[in-house]
């Protein structure tokens, strides 16, 4: 049976919800009553999932914003605490999924990549920090990577910026944990959303598939299960923690 987290009280905050995993995890939230804010830089993108959340009977708001830019971050928050009272998670998806050999890394594109993945986490965070309900604690969910762990060749932009997450969800796992504050990251691997096929040809993803312990790519439901689980009361001592859902990619090395 699926897990279906009773969240109709829940107010979340997600980035990069216009696609992908983003997307498929705000789908999944609403389904279980929590109410989304929709943050995606493509304003298109996220004016969509807004409304397929509404026709399905569940309520969101789009926000569009560019999460590297704080005080449009918190602008929407605030436009989704204004709406609901107070906002109870975030979740610090969006990213510039881009892998590059190391002398072909413009200096635009580490800072577009870090500014998007660290600095729009460290805002997400805030945002969630600025209105959640002390009486009632709050979550934050960061997304990892399997190459936050390991050196593969060509990524050293994405797995820096995905290292760097690894640590930022353990610090805020240490200083939110006294505020009744969960801070935990999910590590998917493999999944073929849209921005990962364009890291990756559909013959690399067969070839991934058959060298993951599990034999399967990642699918955008397996990752959104385990959101949910993050969210869940029987997660409710779990703090810091990166949850690898890749089919034992980060196991096997
Ligand atoms: N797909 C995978 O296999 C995989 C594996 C590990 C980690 N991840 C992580 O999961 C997350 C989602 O990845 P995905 O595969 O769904 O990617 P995706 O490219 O399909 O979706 C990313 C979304 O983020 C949005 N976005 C990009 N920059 C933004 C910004 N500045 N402000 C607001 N929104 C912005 C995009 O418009 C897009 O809608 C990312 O953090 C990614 O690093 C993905």
């Amino acid at each position: 049976m699926a897990l279906t987290p009773d969240l109709s009280q829940h107010t979340i905050l997600i980035t990069g919800a216009g696609r992908g995993l983003g997307r498929s995890m705000a789908l999944r939230l609403a389904v279980c009553g929590a109410t989304l804010g929709i943050v995606d830089v493509d304003a298109a993108a996220c004016e969509a999932v807004s409304a397929e959340i509404v026709a399905d009977g569940g309520q969101a708001l789009a926000l569009p914003a560019d999460v590297a830019d704080r005080e449009a971050l918190l602008a929407v928050a605030a436009q989704l605490a204004a709406h609901t009272g107070r906002i109870d998670v975030v979740i610090n998806n969006a990213m510039l999924l881009r892998y590059e050999p190391l002398e072909a890394i413009s200096a635009e594109t580490l800072t577009r990549m870090t500014a998007i993945g660290i600095n729009g986490t460290m805002w997400g965070a805030q945002a969630l920090l600025r209105h959640y309900d002390p009486q009632r604690g709050g979550n934050i969910i960061n997304m990892a990577s399997p190459v936050a762990n390991r050196g593969y060749p060509n990524t050293a932009a994405y797995s820096v910026v995905k290292g760097g997450i690894v640590t930022l969800t353990k610090v805020l796992a240490a200083e939110l944990g006294p505020k009744g504050i969960r801070v935990n990251a999910l590590s998917p691997g493999s999944v073929p959303t849209p921005g990962a096929l364009g890291l990756n040809d559909p013959a690399e993803y067969e070839r991934r598939s058959r060298t993951i312990p599990l034999r399967r790519l990642g699918h955008e439901d397996d990752n959104s299960a385990a959101c949910l689980f993050l969210l869940s009361p029987e997660a409710s001592f779990i703090n810091g923690e990166i949850l690898h859902v890749d089919g034992g990619i980060a196991a096997a090395g």
